[in-house]
């Protein structure tokens, strides 16, 4: 189990997550609108969209952190929608986090930070977690830097160590929310392309939420694109770049003048 996801999975396009027909309003705020979309295992899927659109909101259903008016959730099959308890926490297990802010605890060193869930689950030795920090933090390029404290790091080295703690739980599926919002502009190329990276070599099914068009064409396979509550595009990187849908082509428009089409 230590090398995570390298032993990549056979069945690639079997959906990971399904989402039927979810409805979710805020008071009088209706943002979710009768969502459809599927996440397929072994790929990285870009969910893109204007600022609160309801990317966030989406990612919070896919995982159960909240619940829906309306419509259903599948993870590998299984209904997570009116799951509670320890069958809804055995369904979340799968799944690991980066959030936007890493959300790291500033009092404990990185090493301890990307171990953390490995020690509260105690089933391993001290020198099983130790192993699994030290390679998940090399994956990340941060190799070496377990006794370092997060205020002692870059945002970008802070990303990185999310990432690794995210990697260290060997989750099926990894869910990144704007992972490049915040970071200037070489900071956010490098964790792209560690993203990138890691797509290629493991392989996991992963969802990218982002505003950041630049960022879903370096690191996924499929983007689908939010607007007005449910998701009014998805293909192919190449197949969005081409899509003659004034709303898409509105969206990407910003990026056109800037990117060229190699970049995809
Ligand atoms: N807990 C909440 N209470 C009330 N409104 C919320 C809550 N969470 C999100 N919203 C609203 O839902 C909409 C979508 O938010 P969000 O998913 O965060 O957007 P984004 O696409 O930028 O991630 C916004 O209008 C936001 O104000
Ligand atoms: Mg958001």
């Amino acid at each position: 189990m230590v090398g995570i996801g390298l032993d990549a999975k056979e069945t690639l396009n079997g959906t990971a997550i399904e989402v039927r027909q979810l409805h979710r309003w805020f008071r009088g705020n209706h943002v979710l609108r009768g969502l459809d979309l599927k996440i397929r295992e072994g790929t990285a899927t870009a969910i893109v969209g204007s600022s609160g659109a309801g990317k966030s909101v989406l990612l919070k259903h896919m995982i159960g952190l909240t619940k829906p008016d309306s419509g259903s959730i599948f993870v590998f099959g299984e209904e997570l929608t009116g799951k509670t308890g320890m069958a809804l926490e055995a369904i979340q297990r799968r799944f690991a986090m980066v959030f936007q802010g890493s959300a790291l605890l500033n009092s404990l060193t990185v090493g301890q930070n990307v171990g953390l869930g490995l020690t509260e689950e105690r089933r391993l030795s001290r020198k099983q977690v130790d192993d699994i920090v030290r390679e998940k933090l090399a994956l990340v390029g941060l190799e070496g830097k377990e006794s370092q404290l997060p205020g002692e790091l870059s945002g970008g080295m802070k990303k990185r160590v999310g990432i690794a703690r995210a990697l260290a739980m060997d989750p099926d599926i990894i869910l990144f929310d704007e992972p490049t919002t915040g970071l200037d502009p070489v900071m956010a190329e490098r964790i792209d392309t560690l993203m990138a990276d890691l797509k290629n070599k493991l392989r996991k099914t992963t969802v990218i939420v982002t505003h950041d068009m630049d960022s879903a064409f370096k690191t996924s396979d499929h983007i689908a694109m939010i607007y007005e509550g449910k998701i009014i595009e998805q293909g192919s990187p190449e197949e969005f770049w081409r899509s003659t849908n004034p709303t898409i082509e509105q969206f990407i428009s910003r990026f056109k003048r800037h990117g060229t089409e190699e970049g995809l």
